[in-house]
Parts: C-alpha cells; structure tokens; sequence
C-alpha cells in the first residue's frame, strides 16, 4: 500500500533542511503525482498540518496532485504572447495532442496546460517542454516541437536547435561583463563565474546559449548539490531573492546585456532557468 511507502520516504529526508520539498521530490517521482491519501500520510508522519503539505504541494509548479504524463507542454498565452497569435498555436496543440488545457493524453505521454507569462515576452509565442523553452512558435512549428519531444528533448544540436539562443550577461551588482570569449561553450563566449562549494572554491563556465547546460568546473560539484555563485570582479554574491520554480533552491541573477535578467538555478543538475527580457529589478 503506497501510504505504508511514505515512512521511508521520510525517513530518507529526516532533519534536513526543506525536507519536507525532498520528500514530496521523491513521491512525485514516484507515483508522477502527489494522491490526496499519500499526502495526508506525509502530514501524519511527518507531524505538520496537512494545511502545510498542501501548501508546499500546490506552491511549486513541478509538483502536481493530478496525474501527469511524462511531458509538461506549456503554452504562455500571457498578453504579449496572446496579441503574437498564441491562443491559435495552443489550439494546435491540442488538436495535435487531442486533449485540452488541463489534461492528459490516454497514453500519458503528455501533460498540456497553458500559462499566463514566462518571462521572455520579446520572444513570443513561448512554449516551454519539460523546462526547454521554444521561442517564436508558429502553428507550423508545433509537429516538430512535440515529435521532437518524443524523440528525446536532452539531445541538443546546438547548431540546427530552434530553442537555443545566445545571451550575453553582466553582474547584477557591479554590472562588469561576465562573458569569457577565450574559453567558448557551445561555440560561443562562455559565462565566467566564481562558485564555492564546502570548502571548494574555483571558476565555473557556463554556456551562453539559452536552452543549453553545458558548463565546466574547475572541480567535481556533486549532483544535487547547491552552490553559491559571486561574481568574479566585484565578488558579490550573484544570488537573487527567488526560489527555483522547479527546486526551491535559491537562483543566480544576471543581468541580460539586451535588456532584461536571466536566472538560473544553484543546484547543480536542476533545469530550473527563468529569463524576464522585459525585467528590471530583484
Ligand atoms: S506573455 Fe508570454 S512570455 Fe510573457
């Protein structure tokens, strides 16, 4: 019985910090959602309110008390999105898919539902796939985007890719320019920052295409793990006062050279990214 499965999830995550986000990261990993039963069991074992659970389960956007399948598609259908044609590309979306905003597909391959701003306004229409952002769609491009998905969305050509673009950034404190056109990632300048990790404390280089993960490090950072980011010239702290819509972990800011900041999460592995072209402030 699942709820007799909820005690060693809690014993996994017993005394951590945020433990009780760990334990419904692994539930819904588990069952791909979180059941009103398993929930009332994590509230009993655990020994907080079921006000609290269901607040934390209902915060974060990667958990769901539906179930869900194996693909999240987006759609922003958010003003600048809206007046750019995104109400006609979701509805393509679910003539292809043959559900509605909300629902599942009978094969439980994909998840639609709609959002009413993602930040990237300037790129309009945004659909975003398991947290790959697709910029400028058209109702022509939506066959691609879910046969794409299909065939697997990890597998970037960074190349030929319609989701990655390039971003150049400086530091949200001191504004110096934080791109490393010695050291390219992807074929572009890399993003140059100073991390520290334990009692690690080295250079970390980011890819600057928008969409992609590479990066390199100076030393191993375990998976998992969260980081703190400085900068490299002025050493401020690059953390912003948001949480990982994914993760909860805090993110890094920086500030887009064109216009705008892109966040990206401190925990090493999480995809969890925002970029706000039209943002301003912290
Ligand atoms: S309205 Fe679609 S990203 Fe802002």
């Amino acid at each position: 019985m699942r709820t007799d499965e909820v005690q060693g999830f809690v014993d996994r995550h017993v005394g951590e910090r945020g433990g009780l986000i760990s334990i419904l990261e692994d539930m819904q990993a588990r069952y791909g959602y979180l059941p009103a039963d398993v929930l009332r069991a994590v509230a009993e074992r655990t020994g907080q309110s079921l006000t609290d659970v269901y607040g934390v389960a209902t915060f974060y956007k990667s958990f769901s008390l539906k179930p869900r399948g194996k693909h999240l598609c987006s759609v922003c259908v958010g003003t600048a999105c809206h007046v750019r044609r995104a109400p006609m590309v979701a509805r393509e979306v679910e003539r292809r898919l043959g559900i509605r905003p909300g629902d599942t597909t009978a094969d439980r391959e994909f998840t639609l539902e709609t959002v009413n701003c993602l930040g990237a306004c300037a790129l309009g229409p945004i659909v975003v796939v398991d947290g790959h952002y697709f910029s400028a769609v058209t109702t022509g491009k939506v066959k691609d985007i879910l046969e794409q998905t299909r065939a697997g969305l990890d597998r970037v050509d960074v190349k030929t890719d319609r989701r990655i673009f390039p971003v150049t950034v400086s530091c949200s404190r001191c504004n110096h320019s934080l791109m490393d056109a010695a050291h390219p990632i992807d074929g572009s300048p890399s993003i140059r920052v100073t991390v520290s990790f334990k009692r690690h404390h080295g250079w970390l280089r980011l890819s600057s295409l928008y969409g992609s993960y590479t990066l390199e490090c100076e030393y191993e950072i375990p998976m998992d793990a969260v980081v703190d980011f400085f900068c490299p010239h002025c050493h401020a702290d690059l953390k912003s006062a948001a949480g990982c819509p994914e993760c909860g972990a805090p993110m890094v800011a920086m500030i887009v050279r064109a216009g705008g900041i892109v966040q990206v999460c401190s925990r090493r592995g999480c995809k969890g990214h925002m970029l706000d072209l039209n943002g301003s402030g912290f």
